[in-house]
């Protein structure tokens, strides 16, 4: 489980700032997404955003199977349907919720040859895509709960907060999210 990076937990604050544009794709950035990439990896997740390791730059990368890629300065396009599925996040372990949002997504970014992409997705790789951009924006799931949702989610998170405080060590690895 040893990587360069700590996934950053709710609570903390760079989790709730929007992201700055990257303004240089070079060398440098392709080695963080290197890195980044091992620490999703090591979770394990499907994707991690930039913010979530102390990074406040608009990039993520991602793999939901099809190898490592990663995304950078995205902006949705267009989206269009609705689909359910149960969501969870690195940032807040152990949860999920069953969230509706649009089906599918064209979403335009750059790679790190700093070329522009397209790229039209649907089911799995729309949601890994919203919900990456969502971190960039300093929005987390929580924030797509109903009041029920919520209330349940406050519940548990505070029950962690305090086992973590009692025994920073005692967070249970079973707890690793196989989604974004
Ligand atoms: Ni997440």
């Amino acid at each position: 489980m040893d990587s360069a990076y700590k996934v950053r937990i709710i609570g903390d604050p760079v989790l709730r700032r929007r992201a700055n544009e990257v303004t240089e794709i070079d060398g440098a950035l392709a080695a963080v997404t290197d890195e980044m990439l091992d620490t999703m990896y090591a979770e394990p997740g499907i994707g991690l955003a930039a913010p979530q390791v102390g990074i406040e730059q608009r990039f993520f990368v991602y793999d939901v199977g099809d190898g490592p890629e990663t995304l950078i300065n995205p902006v949705i396009m267009e989206s269009d349907g609705e689909w359910t599925y149960a969501e969870g996040c690195l940032s807040v372990p152990g949860l999920f919720w069953d969230l509706v949002r649009p089906k599918e997504i064209l979403i335009k970014g750059y790679d790190l040859t700093g070329e522009e992409v397209q790229i039209e997705a649907d089911e799995l790789l729309s949601r890994l895509f919203q919900h990456e951009m969502d971190h960039l924006n300093g929005v987390l799931l929580v924030d797509h709960l109903d009041e029920e949702q919520r209330k349940d989610a406050m519940k548990t998170l505070r029950q962690w907060q305090d086992n973590v405080e009692n025994d920073p060590d005692d967070i249970d690895p079973s707890l690793g999210l196989s989604l974004p």
